[in-house]
């Protein structure tokens, strides 16, 4: 590893955001206030953890195309998710990455359409970046269609809003986490994989580097939700209890769900070690997420 840990992940991280801030419309680009909203969720920040993902997988192999319009996808796609996730009908949140959420700061239909343009702005960065590599830009763009359509992150979100005063089954719960979260996690592993030399066996145990891991990011994220503060999190804790959601912590409690998350993340290092021996930062970054505090 030529940098530290932290300096790598700073590193990807400004990568990250200056392609960002390069190709999303201007803020004076009208309607303003639409361009604004993209802009107040995707600049307050957040930890990149899947454009970060992309980048990470994408220096296991020798490149055949720039991971970066992937990685930048992939964070306006999740940001998408977040301001929609935060709406009255969904989990009503009030805080988001350290401020008011997009509704609260401008209005419902502002903050709908904000996730709505980020979404499709998503593909457009694919179809831009990769005009050169067609069959890459297929592989991207069929990846991230899949991972957050109707039959994995959009059905984990119905399910786990459909679940609320419910009690339902582990098996169900694990449906949920592993749709809403882990397959888009998944994703980015397998997109940074794909503008890469490697194999399809090699891709494949990257998906399931990215479902394990995406998996113990959101038991971590339901412990947090009961451990941490807003002040801390930026974003509204306690709401889960409040909504009577379905979360590991509901289900299986505290220490039993921590002990879920370890489990989780020895089985992803384990893997890390298989897809490459050149894994080091990426199995740093599954330790770290164990113990994130935000
Ligand atoms: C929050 O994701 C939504 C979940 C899937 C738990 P992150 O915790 O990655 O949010 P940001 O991007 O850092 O704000
Ligand atoms: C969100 O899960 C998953 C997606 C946004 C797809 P949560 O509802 O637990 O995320 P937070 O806790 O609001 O970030
Ligand atoms: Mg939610
Ligand atoms: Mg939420
Ligand atoms: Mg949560």
């Amino acid at each position: 590893m030529p940098l530290s840990w932290e300096a790598q992940m700073v590193a990807y991280k400004a990568r990250v955001e200056v392609a960002l801030d390069q190709w999303l419309p201007s803020a004076t680009t009208r309607p303003t206030r639409l361009h604004e909203a993209m802009r107040y969720s995707l600049e307050a920040g957040g930890k990149r953890i899947r454009p970060v993902l992309v980048l990470a997988a994408a220096d296991l192999f020798p490149q055949q195309a720039d991971p970066l319009p992937a990685a930048v996808a992939v964070e306006c796609l999740h940001t998408y998710t977040l301001i929609h996730d935060d709406l009255p009908c969904m989990d009503d949140s009030a805080m988001r990455r350290g401020r008011p959420t997009c509704h609260k700061q401008y209005d419902e239909v502002t903050a709908v359409l904000a996730g709505d343009a980020l979404l499709t702005h998503a593909f457009l960065v694919i179809a831009r970046g990769y005009i050169n590599t067609p069959a890459i830009a297929t592989a991207l763009t069929t990846t991230l269609a899949s991972a957050s359509g109707s039959e994995h992150l959009i059905g984990g979100q119905l399910e786990d809003t459909l679940g609320e005063g419910m009690t339902l089954s582990a098996d169900a719960v694990e449906f949920i986490h592993l749709n809403k979260t882990a397959a888009l996690i998944a994703a980015s592993i397998t997109m940074g994989l794909s503008c890469t030399t490697a194999t399809p066996e090699q891709v494949g145990i990257g998906h399931k580097i990215g479902m394990n891991l995406g998996l113990a990011f959101q038991v971590v994220d339901d412990i947090l939700d009961v451990t941490s503060t807003t002040e801390t999190l930026g974003k509204t804790v306690g709401n889960d209890a409040e909504l009577k959601k379905n979360t590991y912590v509901s289900l299986h409690g505290l220490e039993a769900s921590r002990a879920i998350a370890a489990r989780l993340t020895t089985e992803t290092l384990l893997l890390c070690e298989q897809l490459s021996p050149n894994a080091a930062f990426l199995s740093e970054l599954v330790r770290y997420l164990q113990h994130r505090v935000t």
